[in-house]
């Protein structure tokens, strides 16, 4: 014991020698900082996906999406240091947020709520934010950058503020070739990380996909024929259900699916709609206008993009305002038909739902908690 004791220490010591010049100015060594983010091979299909991230035409880059980990959570990007993506986008809420709107740099606060963007790499509209203002994940992120009431810089202060960081070079260079760093280069390794976020493997697809009778509860069972039948929630918010017994044979099954795999299998359309949230019945106006501030299209006002439903059960409130604060008053919304307005999406329509039918809608909901996007912030980063 006493021996084992000492062989520890003594190795423990053996460890901080050897690592000990590294720590000299206090900057982590390469072999640290690889071991605290290292390249990870692309992830295999998940079940409840009809591709893998390695299918798409142009799949992430493992270096780059190593690099786009550490500047994710690295508040260095933003004016003061203290805001980084992860701050509104936590990794602990699949990546969504729970505050009901953003709360950025110096504590500001913004008009919407952050987005979960996990399965975004499956995206078949490439839109992004919640009026689909931005058309790339890369542009997306040039956004909060410069925002201030996000990260509250410019983006040349925050490419000065990545290139002084001298342990980032080595990385910046296995990742494009040369240890140059530019905002079009923080960005591109940044959307890459975001689209290895991808959730698969939840109860409902093991129950759905490889036939696991006992991976979700009847009530949950339940709330699968209600979302893909009465209640028409995948009018907007679809997925491919190869099993579903509405389909005569598997040649329909097939087609069927190949029309849905454009879409992903994320429960999105990726498009926008009016469900009459924000709507001020008073003054007759929408508080946001949403799509419409894009595309000054009147059938756009009020109409924001519908959100995938994977994981939703962890980022509570809900909705582009978070002015839902649970799955039960989401689906209540629903079930009344949402709120009426001149501009309501001409699929919504109150739903005729029992209790127990509305809380079975929201075991559902719960079902669709996945694996595989999950992360923690790096333990080390380049200095
Ligand atoms: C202060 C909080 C905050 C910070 C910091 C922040 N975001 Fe966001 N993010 C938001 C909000 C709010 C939205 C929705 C804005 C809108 O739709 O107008 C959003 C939207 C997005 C979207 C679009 C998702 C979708 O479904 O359309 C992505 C992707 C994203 N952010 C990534 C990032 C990245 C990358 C960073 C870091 C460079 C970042 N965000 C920093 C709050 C934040
Ligand atoms: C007409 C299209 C449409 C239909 C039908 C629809 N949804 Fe939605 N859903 C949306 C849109 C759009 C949003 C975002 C609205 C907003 O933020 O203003 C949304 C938001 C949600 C959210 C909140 C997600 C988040 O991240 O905030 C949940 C949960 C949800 N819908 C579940 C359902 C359920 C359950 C049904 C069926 C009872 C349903 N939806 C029917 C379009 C639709």
């Amino acid at each position: 014991m006493t021996v084992l004791v000492r062989i520890a220490c003594t190795l423990t010591l053996l460890a901080c020698l050897a690592c000990s010049p590294a720590h000299a100015g206090g900057s982590p060594g390469q072999a640290e900082l690889e071991a605290a983010n290292p390249v990870r091979a692309l992830p295999a299909q998940a079940v409840g996906h009809d591709q893998a991230l390695g299918d798409l035409p142009a799949p992430p880059d493992p270096q780059r999406a190593r690099l786009g980990r550490w500047l994710f959570f690295d508040t260095r990007l933003s004016a003061d240091g203290t805001v980084s993506c992860a701050t509104c986008h936590r990794a602990n809420a699949a990546f969504g947020d729970t505050a009901p709107v953003a709360r950025g740099i110096r504590g500001r606060t913004g008009r919407r709520k952050a987005p979960s963007f996990i399965n975004v790499a499956f995206a078949f509209f490439a839109e992004q934010f919640w009026d689909g203002r931005a058309v790339t994940l890369e542009e997306q992120a040039r956004a909060p950058i410069a925002n201030d009431r996000e990260m509250g810089g410019s983006h040349d202060v925050a490419v000065r503020a990545i290139a002084a960081v001298a342990g980032y070079a080595p990385f910046f260079r296995r990742a494009f070739g040369t240890p140059v760093v530019t905002l079009e280069r923080i960005t591109a390794a940044i959307a890459d990380y975001e689209r290895t976020r991808i959730s698969g493997n939840s109860p409902w697809d093991r129950w759905r996909r490889q036939g696991e009778v006992r991976a979700v509860s009847e009530e949950a069972k339940l709330g699968d024929r209600l979302f893909f039948g009465k209640a028409r929630c995948d009018r907007c918010h679809v997925a491919t259900v190869l099993t579903d017994p509405k389909f005569a044979s598997l040649r329909a099954a097939r087609a069927q699916a190949n029309r849905f795999q454009l879409v992903g299998n994320s429960f999105t359309d990726w498009r926008f709609h009016n469900t009459g949230i924000g709507w001020d019945a008073r003054a007759k106006r929408f508080a946001d206008a949403g799509r419409f501030e894009v595309t000054k299209d009147p059938a756009h006002m009020g109409a924001f993009k519908t959100p995938g439903l994977r994981d939703v059960a962890l980022h509570p409130p809900y909705m582009h305002d978070g002015s839902l604060p649970t799955l039960e008053a989401v689906v209540e919304h629903y079930r009344q038909g949402g709120i009426d307005n001149p501009y309501l999406d001409s699929q919504m329509e109150p739903l005729e739902l029992t209790d127990a039918e509305a809380r079975a809608l929201v075991a559902f909901l719960k079902a669709l908690n996945g694996e595989g996007y999950q992360d923690t912030p790096p333990a080390l980063f380049p200095r």
